[in-house]
């Protein structure tokens, strides 16, 4: 909880580094650093909390195991909600909801509708 997070200084996220642009390692100044949405998201967190963050790598599917077993404090790791999750952890209100588009000119709209107006076969 807060107050034990807090004596100890930092709180400890888990996360699955591989879900860019989400959680990704990348180089900087020379240095493997994991970095995206998520990372920042969890620093703004910490820094609320008044506390250092500590990512904790490990496999998606170890997250929630890790969560229940008090290795990391929580999950931060693009993680969607699911029936079998929610048996087993609780989960914040959603975050990111992803709904992106394909953008067209506006003089083309009349001429594509669907996929298959690009297709050849048609
Ligand atoms: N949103 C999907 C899920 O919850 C995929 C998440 C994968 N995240 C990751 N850090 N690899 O199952």
């Amino acid at each position: 909880d807060l107050p034990s997070i807090q004596k100890r200084g930092y709180l400890i996220v888990g996360l699955s580094a591989d879900y860019a642009p989400l959680e990704f390692h990348t180089t900087i100044d020379g240095q493997d650093t994991i970095v995206g949405a998520d990372v920042a998201m969890a620093k703004n967190l910490a820094s609320s909390m008044g506390v250092k963050l500590q990512l904790k790598e490990m496999q998606f599917d170890a997250l929630i195991g890790a969560l229940k077993t008090h290795k990391v404090d929580m999950i931060i790791s693009g993680m969607s909600e699911t029936p079998d999750r929610e048996k087993q952890v609780t989960f914040s209100k959603p975050y990111l909801e992803e709904r992106q588009v394909v953008l067209i000119r506006k003089s083309d709209a009349k001429k594509y509708h669907t996929i298959a107006d690009f297709s050849n076969a048609k």
